[in-house]
């Protein structure tokens, strides 16, 4: 058992946008971080694989000595978390999920779009999550199969990512919108294309910030006095791959090792 930590987990790379605001907020906590990439991408999953892999991964945390748990992938959330919950009550629980409140508040002409797998598009919970907080304004909701088992591969500027990114984008352009909810923790990875691809008059909203400050507000004081900060990124998947995307885009030191059978 390692010393009591934060547990965080994506269907792959793509959490490690959550992480990295995680560090900024929860500077002191150890992290412990699992990128389930030899199953990833959720988005074109089943639910019951999702939720499977979510209930694994779960236990997994729990075993290592999680005291709270940060879903950083917008898919497992929309598909997993309430069964979590429902399962483990008494343990902290957070998901993502697309800042559709924020986009809007934002949105200067109310039209808003919100580009996510297409699981968490078709989710109950992204369909009330739109109905409770829309508040009058037009939301498109852009599908982008295919996006974040790009990203997963790691090459972020290819003609091919390039090419999905036009894609998914022309559909929010033509509608007009002048804010884009990332709505899958992978997408900002590819912040500068999505931006290149929608013009400088169009915002972006990426909710790792608010997820991290609840976080910090939620589970801090669930840490002993003595945690040492720490982190480290345990994969389903290629130990190398995470390793070489984590010296690219985390800016603090990480072991990086793999889950082993428990997870596997
Ligand atoms: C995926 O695994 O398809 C993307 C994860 C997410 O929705 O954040």
């Amino acid at each position: 058992m390692r010393q009591p930590c934060v547990g965080v987990f994506d269907s792959g790379v793509g959490g490690l946008s959550v992480l990295r605001s995680l560090r900024s907020q929860l500077a002191q906590a150890p992290l412990l971080y699992v990128a389930d990439s030899a199953h990833a991408p959720y988005g074109e999953r089943s639910d019951a694989y999702v939720l499977d892999r979510s209930m694994r991964i779960m236990e997994h945390l729990m075993s290592q000595g999680a005291i709270g748990l940060v879903i950083a992938c917008n898919t497992a959330t929309a598909v997993a978390v309430k069964a979590l919950r429902a399962r483990w009550p008494e343990f902290p629980i957070i998901g993502v999920e697309p800042g559709i409140k924020p986009a809007v508040a934002a949105s200067r002409n109310g039209r808003v779009g919100v580009m996510a797998t297409p699981k968490t598009i078709a989710s109950e919970k992204f369909r009330s999550l739109m109905k409770a907080q829309s508040a009058g304004a037009q939301i498109i909701a852009q599908p982008c199969p295919g996006l974040a088992r790009l990203i997963e591969e790691g090459d972020l500027t290819s003609a091919q990512m390039r090419q999905a990114v036009a894609q998914h984008t022309a559909p929010l352009r033509q509608a007009g919108v002048d804010t884009v909810v990332l709505g899958c923790t992978h997408y900002p990875f590819v912040r500068h294309l999505i931006e290149e691809a929608m013009g400088p008059d169009v915002q972006i909203i990426d909710t790792a910030d608010a997820v991290a400050r609840h976080a910090g507000n939620t589970l801090l004081g669930l840490l002993p006095r003595e945690a040492q900060p720490s982190a480290v990124l345990q994969t389903t998947g290629d130990v190398q791959r995470l390793e070489a995307i984590a010296s690219a885009w985390l800016t603090f030191p990480c072991t990086v090792e793999p889950t082993g059978n428990a997870a596997a």
